[in-house]
């Protein structure tokens, strides 16, 4: 039996893509399918804590015993973050939230009648770097999915979204990232500390965050 060690928590994880709608029948998005948020989410209630999944849309069934909600874009994800922020001790962010939207939203399908056809596309928040500047006492943890310069990268993310705990992964790596069931990540912290793990499932790299998130926790309250 896992030990509740996170009783008393309360957890707000963000899992899978974003969907950006272009119009009635298109969208973009990404290759999140999810999985490592939902494992999060799943081992962090196995271990006592109160959870709220704030996904994207997903194959996947969510956990037992979770909270869940679902949104399409990521300026629904933002809002659903906000409304619950007052009431989260600790944010971990796995979703895949796309960086840009389509600047208008086509009321009606787009006909093809023309050779090539130009979106416009507009940045989105980052919901994670809000989180940050107004960041308080919780715990905020973000996630890294690199092709290149990985420590390098995910160092900055941590600096500049005032993050506790950075999971970087090289999603060109085999058996890392996207749509598999197993991860190979590094944890960074805000210490300079790197934490080079090996390949693991999914769910077990989710324990290993949560027993950090238990530490950075045990740190806030002593
Ligand atoms: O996209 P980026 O590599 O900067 O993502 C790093 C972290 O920031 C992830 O945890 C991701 O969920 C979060 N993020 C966010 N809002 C965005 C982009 C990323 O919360 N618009």
């Amino acid at each position: 039996l896992t030990p509740k060690r996170l009783a008393g928590t309360r957890i707000l994880v963000t899992a899978g893509p974003t969907l950006e709608e272009i119009d009635p029948v298109r969208f973009i998005s990404n290759h999140s399918s999810g999985k490592m948020g939902y494992a999060i989410a799943r081992q962090a209630r196995l271990r006592g804590a109160e959870v709220t999944l704030v996904t994207g849309p997903t194959c996947i069934a969510p956990p037992l015993g979770v909270d869940v909600v679902r949104v399409q874009s990521a300026q629904q994800m933002r809002e659903a973050v906000r409304e619950r922020l007052e009431k989260t001790d600790v944010v971990i962010k796995a979703a895949a939230v796309a960086d840009y939207r389509p600047k208008l939203r086509a009321g009606n399908k787009v006909k093809k009648e023309t050779e090539s056809l130009t979106i416009e596309l507009e940045k989105n928040p980052d919901i994670l770097a809000e989180l940050g500047a107004c960041k308080g006492k919780r715990i905020l943890v973000g996630f890294a999915a690199e092709t290149q310069d990985l420590v390098r990268n995910a160092g900055v993310k941590l600096e500049k979204k005032n993050l506790d705990m950075v999971v970087a992964n090289d999603v060109s790596q085999e058996g890392a990232g996207f749509n598999v069931d197993t991860n190979i990540a590094k944890l960074l912290f805000r210490d300079g500390r790197v934490e080079e793990l090996p390949i693991m499932e999914k769910e077990e790299l989710a324990g290993v965050i949560l027993e950090h998130v238990e530490h950075l926790r045990g740190g806030e309250r002593g």
